[in-house]
């Protein structure tokens, strides 16, 4: 998205408008100013995961040019984000619990029928935005799209979050939407053989392009044999919230995120996927859990992708079913307890808890498989600071075979990655009470319990190197994340509840 990287709050337009204008722009600006301190600052493993941008500083003038030009052709994006702070800052003063009808002329002409008043029953008054609207304005620029193609080194890249990706001669790149029809040819060609002329005329590209392409070709097949299952059950963890639940009849995908490097030998790859999947299951909108850089190379073989249905038009809560929808998946939004049968299983989506900084974000689910006689509880980051409610699943669903959960317990501040649509500052003691976290040792402990759960595993911490261009952590054996997994762990011993703390890859058969 104008070359930063992109998930959900790059991609939805209110959201996108908001982090270019307040975040990327003065992000880009910071670094022309001392290109050298954003560097260093990069380099530094004390500030991982910051907001630094790890271009070098001969290269500061392509940086310029990206400014000026996102000044020049985003210009409708960045007075959307002006007008949105204006809109706010109108009902903060004037919203005083009165009818609201004698604002809406004074709201700035941007917002025009592309929002809504509305007071809470606590006469809390907010803009709700139109959000399928949004995406027929100037303000969601589909040309803000291009995809760069390379081969996974094994060379961490830099932050996603931070640093815009420039052109480099080991990079194909391609000025097409996500939703171009050509990247579905092409990465349908992971299981099917196509010719490079098909692709290049699919993907229209240039002869030189086509030269690049045709180096990142291979006539060889390298599909793994055992990626289809010929009875029984399976789940294998892919590493991070990825996991691939199989039946001879189905397969589903967790949040998808996974690596493409087949010669690492440590991990399941592409080419470990089924061919066809059934379900996609996205648990929630964060950038390591619905993750574009997969999600497009399935694009072509996925029955549906299955997203959590968010509060419509609340700023900080984009729609994840417009923001696929958009990009050309099949998509299917669900609340809780809705139900979506597949050949021979049905999945449940289940409630998602905390982990979101309090603000009121509904797009988030847990899910429940059934398939081949077992209870699969999907737990992603949902936290446990009220263990009751795992209680009615359980009272909905049954008990829980395998449950995973995610123990992310000392997550980052508000302002991590809420900063951009905050439209008035926050003192640093507020964002740094409420973080991003999961459960800790005794939440999930309380989940199993709940659940009854026969065997429980931690996942979803973003251990595996290969995720570090996403996840930027650091952990090691004193880390309070680690110690409270370990804690966990000997909980289960305790209680003969088969355990595990998973890391790179991991098979259960039945
Ligand atoms: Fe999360
Ligand atoms: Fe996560």
């Amino acid at each position: 998205m104008d070359r930063f990287f992109a998930w959900p709050h790059t991609i939805a337009p209110v959201q996108a408008a908001m982090n270019l204008a307040r975040l990327q722009v003065p992000l880009l600006e910071s670094y022309l100013q001392s290109p050298q301190v954003h560097v260093a600052a990069s380099n530094n493993p004390e500030l991982r995961g910051g907001y630094f941008i790890n271009i070098p500083e001969s290269r500061a003038d392509e940086v310029r040019d990206l400014l000026d030009t996102i000044r020049r052709d985003r210009a409708d994006m960045l007075r959307f984000a002006d007008a949105i702070a204006a809109g706010q800052e109108i009902l903060r003063a004037s919203a005083t619990g009165f009818d609201l009808t004698p604002l809406y002329p004074k709201l700035p002409a941007e917002l025009g029928g592309l929002v809504e008043l509305a007071y809470d029953t606590d006469n809390q008054a907010q803009l709700r935005f139109m959000e399928p609207l949004v995406y027929k304005s100037d303000v969601y620029a589909e040309a803000r799209q291009s995809v760069q193609l390379s081969f996974e080194t094994g060379i961490e890249r830099p932050f996603i979050l931070s640093t815009p990706r420039l052109p480099s001669p080991d990079v194909l790149e391609l000025g097409i939407p996500f939703r171009h029809p050509g990247l579905e040819e092409l990465f349908k060609a992971r299981v099917r053989p196509a010719t490079l002329r098909h692709l290049r005329e699919a993907l229209e590209l240039d002869d030189a392009q086509a030269v690049q392409l045709s180096a990142m070709l291979s006539d060889r097949p390298s599909l793994a044999p055992d990626r289809h299952i010929e009875g029984g059950g399976r789940i294998r963890y892919f590493g991070h919230a990825c996991l691939v639940l199989q039946t001879p009849e189905a397969a589903i995908v967790t949040d998808p995120f996974i690596s493409a490097d087949s010669t690492a030998g440590d991990r399941y790859t592409l080419d470990d996927l089924p061919d066809y999947i059934d379900l996609v299951l996205i648990t929630h909108g964060h950038q390591d859990h619905i993750v574009l850089e997969t999600l497009l190379q399935l694009r072509g073989r996925v029955g549906a992708v299955v997203v959590p249905r968010s509060s419509r038009g609340n700023l900080c809560d984009p729609s994840m079913g417009l923001m696929l929808s958009h990009q050309g998946f099949p998509v299917i939004e669900v609340d809780d307890f809705d139900e979506i049968p597949f050949p021979g299983g049905k999945v449940t989506a289940t409630p998602f808890l905390g982990e979101h900084c309090d603000l009121d974000i509904r797009a988030k689910s847990t899910y429940w498989a059934e398939l081949a006689g077992k209870n699969v509880f999907i737990g992603a980051d949902s936290s446990g600071i009220d263990p009751t409610l795992y209680r009615y699943i359980k009272g909905h669903l049954g008990t829980a075979d395998y449950a995973f959960l995610g123990m992310e317990c000392d997550g980052a501040p508000l302002t991590w990655l809420y900063q951009a649509l905050l439209t008035i500052p926050i003192p640093k003691k507020m964002s740094d009470s409420r973080k991003l976290s999961g459960s800790n040792a005794e939440q999930a402990a309380a989940i199993m319990t709940e659940l009854g759960a026969k065997e429980g595993y931690i996942y979803a911490m973003g251990e595996e190197a290969w995720l570090g261009h996403v996840m930027a952590t650091t952990y090691n054996e004193d880390t309070y994340q680690i110690k409270q997994i370990n804690e966990f762990l000997a909980w289960c011993s305790e209680r003969d509840i088969k355990a595990g703390h998973l890391f790179k890859q991991q098979e259960w058969r039945w």
